[in-house]
């Protein structure tokens, strides 16, 4: 369901459970010039497999080309105990029939954002390919209409006390992006905490008694058991979901300029995203930190688009 007044996103993503639920809410509230895999959650084999699955499940018509395979200067960091071996918990979609369009990520990015004005970049996983498309054009920040990224925290981390999993899983990388001077939005943890989805969401999208719903009610339960922040409420956070919402409905959200920065030294605080909070002190602002959700429309929105998915676009 694609039209001129959904905004233009670019979906960077590592599929990955609330990946594949961004996924199908920006098919639904945005308007896909393309879907980026990198590694993450899981393998890039993975992630590119779990994307195509996903676009063939949602009819898709945007072209998927994958992206890199390890962070810019770590070694790979996966998270399959909390996404399942193969990245999509206990779902048993159909296998892709197509391949990815190619294996060079970056360089998408850099044609169509060449190509197309008023793209955001909408970053679901480490920021790798991100940071090397930046690396290969600076003036890629100055051409896309944000980077609208889940990743970070004010405050709060997952991977450890400190850092959040996108920016823990290549530290370098999002140094990179957040010192890139780029229209940055961070939608951290601090905010997607606040969005928690589980077995009653499961239930109403069992309801519907559709192949997309069966596949998100999958991934709700699968959520609410691995990643659930209310033990033994089946309640988990919707973390990627809200990077895409607050590009389609920036209404439902409050933010504020900040000064943040990423931790690359810490023994106990690599990978944290150092949120400067002191108003008094006069920062440069590199980033909209986000603080408020409506979270009840934000939830309202994601089934929604599990709903009201056409196969017909
Ligand atoms: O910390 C949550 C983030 O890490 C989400 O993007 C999730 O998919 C994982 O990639
Ligand atoms: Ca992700």
């Amino acid at each position: 369901m694609v039209s001129e007044s959904k905004p233009k996103i670019i979906l960077d993503c590592d599929p990955g459970v609330d990946d594949a639920i961004a996924i199908i809410t920006a098919c639904r509230w945005a308007n896909i010039v393309g879907i980026t895999s990198v590694s993450g959650n899981v393998s890039i084999e993975h992630t590119t497999s779990n994307a195509l699955k996903m676009k063939k499940l949602l009819n898709i018509a945007a072209p998927l080309h994958s992206g890199a395979s390890r962070p810019i200067a770590s070694e790979p960091f996966h998270a399959s105990h909390v996404h399942g071996q193969t990245g999509l918990g206990d779902t048993n979609l159909p296998e892709p029939d197509d391949l990815a369009d190619s294996d060079d990520a970056v360089g998408f990015i850099l044609e169509k954002t060449r190509e197309e004005e008023g793209i955001h970049l909408v970053p679901i996983g480490p920021l790798t390919n991100i940071a090397l498309a930046i690396k290969a054009d600076p003036s890629l920040v100055n051409r896309v209409a944000s980077i609208t990224l889940m990743g970070g925290g004010a405050g709060v981390g997952n991977v450890t006390p400190a850092a959040e999993f996108n920016i823990f899983a290549d530290p370098e990388a999002a140094d990179l992006v957040f010192r890139s001077g780029a229209q940055l939005n961070m939608v951290g943890l601090n905010l997607t905490h606040q969005v928690l989805m589980g077995s009653m969401h499961a239930d109403y999208c069992y309801e519907l008694n559709t192949p997309v719903a069966k596949a998100a009610g999958d991934l709700l339960n699968f959520n609410g058991r691995t990643h659930g922040t209310e033990k033994g409420s089946h309640l988990g956070a919707m973390h990627d979901p809200c990077a895409v919402l607050a590009v389609t409905h920036p209404d439902l959200f409050t933010s504020k300029p900040r000064s943040v920065v990423v931790e690359l030294e810490g023994a106990h605080t690599r990978g944290q995203t150092l949120v400067d909070e002191r108003d008094w002190v006069d920062t440069e602002k590199n980033c909209n930190v986000y603080y408020g959700v409506d979270s009840e429309k934000a939830i309202g929105l994601i089934l929604q688009a599990v709903s009201e998915f056409d196969p017909n676009g």
